[in-house]
């Protein structure tokens, strides 16, 4: 019994380590993609310094937006309560990995630098997490979906906004809005719960705060 207790309590701390050890990677970017660069066999153009100040900052964005995901998806495997709810989550969490990787190598080659808030965008993003995941799965798969739908639709409106000439960015993005859209697809075939319309509200109202900001800082 004693034995089982203790070996329960190890269980814990190994998954508090493996999650602190994403927070580490993930605001230290020592994040390695597992997938190709989308942008990979993309020539690099010759940006006009307007054009190339105007994609770093939509793909600080970008960056901003998988710090958070990261931060969501750690908490959200923390809280699961089912082992196939938690590989569900680590698996997003590793796709969007890839997204946290090609979004910070984009931002290298422009020459931008990432959010200096990101510390604070993760721990507000894991502060939800722990809070979606606290009122079950269903709940929580239902703010997976919606919070992957309202991704999606950001993303379309950067392929607009996005510098024409800037194939790189927009391989980037255009990839990262089809993996967001399969993982609000999975999330609602798991038994995603839709949420109360004030709530959707409130994220679109969140989002729209980290997006404005993170466009400058
Ligand atoms: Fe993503
Ligand atoms: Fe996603």
């Amino acid at each position: 019994m004693a034995g089982g207790v203790f070996y329960a309590s190890m269980n814990t701390i190994d998954r508090l380590l493996a999650r602190a050890d994403n927070a580490l990677r993930t605001l230290s970017g020592a994040v390695h993609a597992a997938r190709p660069n989308p942008a990979g066999p993309l020539q690099a153009e010759d940006l006009a310094p307007e054009d190339r100040q105007l994609a770093g900052a939509l793909m600080r964005v970008n960056h901003v937006g998988e710090v958070c995901a990261q931060a969501l998806y750690q908490a959200q495997a923390l809280t699961a309560r089912t082992d196939g709810m938690r590989r569900q989550m680590d698996r997003a969490s590793r796709e969007e990995g890839d997204h946290l990787a090609w979004t910070q190598q984009r931002l290298t080659e422009l020459g931008a630098r990432p959010s200096l808030l990101n510390p604070l965008w993760y721990a507000g993003a894991f502060g939800i997490g722990l809070l979606a995941g606290r009122l079950g799965d269903g709940v929580s798969l239902g703010f997976v979906v919606e919070t992957e739908r309202q991704v999606e639709q950001h993303l379309a409106t950067h392929l607009d906004r996005l510098p024409a000439a800037d194939q790189r960015s927009r391989a980037i993005v255009a990839a990262m809005k089809d993996d967001e859209a399969r993982h609000a697809d999975e999330a609602q075939g798991a038994g995603g719960q839709a949420l109360p319309a004030p709530v959707t509200w409130l994220m679109r109202g969140a989002a729209r705060v980290m997006t404005t900001t993170a466009h400058r800082i």
